[in-house]
């Protein structure tokens, strides 16, 4: 099982549901009267998009796009290639971009330079959760669910190998998970 991996459980399935009912509460505030579209990029972010978008009582469009890095030699440059596009024009919203977890900031930082220059109203990022300890790109969000040590976690939508996407909280993987 799963279950059977996990070294411990960092946020649990009852910690999950009440910060990203707060979050939802201001974002609910922050967004009155605007355009909100809210931009998951995947697959990381579904879970949290999904829980995240029921918790917000404004009108909110959704849109997700996929990308990919290129190749391992330049990925610290945070160059990446999109694999699927947005569906919907940006002029004129109010992008929250959501995300699973910032780590390097690398991705997201590109991602966000390219989204701001389709001229948006504004944009912002909501992560779930953040890792200040292993950033490299000069980025913030704007929304931050739970700011976590450095160590590797799955679940709530986060992956090891595709795997423990469907864990319905976040844990450590033992060490031994790694190896094999
Ligand atoms: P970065 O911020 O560009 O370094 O990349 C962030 C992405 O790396 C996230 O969207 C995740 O897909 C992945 N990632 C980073 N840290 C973790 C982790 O602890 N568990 C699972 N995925 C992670
Ligand atoms: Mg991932």
């Amino acid at each position: 099982m799963m279950k059977d991996d996990i070294k411990k459980v960092l946020l649990s399935e009852e910690e999950l549901h009440t910060r990203v009912s707060e979050l939802g509460a201001q974002l609910s505030r922050d967004y009155e009267g605007k355009n909100l579209l809210m931009v998951s990029v995947l697959k990381g972010s579904v879970v949290f998009m999904a829980d995240l978008m029921r918790a917000i009582s404004q009108p909110a469009e959704i849109d997700f796009m996929v990308v990919s890095s290129y190749g391992s030699g330049v990925k610290s440059s945070g160059v990446v290639k999109i694999v699927k596009d947005l569906d919907i024009n940006l002029q004129g919203k109010d992008i929250l971009i959501v995300e699973d977890i910032l780590d390097s900031g690398m991705t997201l930082d590109y991602i966000k330079g390219m989204l701001q220059d389709r001229n948006p109203a504004s944009i912002r990022i909501c992560t779930l959760l953040d890792k200040p300890a292993r950033r490299k790109a000069d980025l913030q969000a704007d929304y931050v669910g739970f700011t976590v040590p450095d160590e590797f976690v799955v679940g709530y939508g986060l992956d090891y190998d595709e795997r423990y996407r469907n864990l319905p909280y976040i844990g450590v993987l033992k060490p031994e998970v790694y190896s094999v």
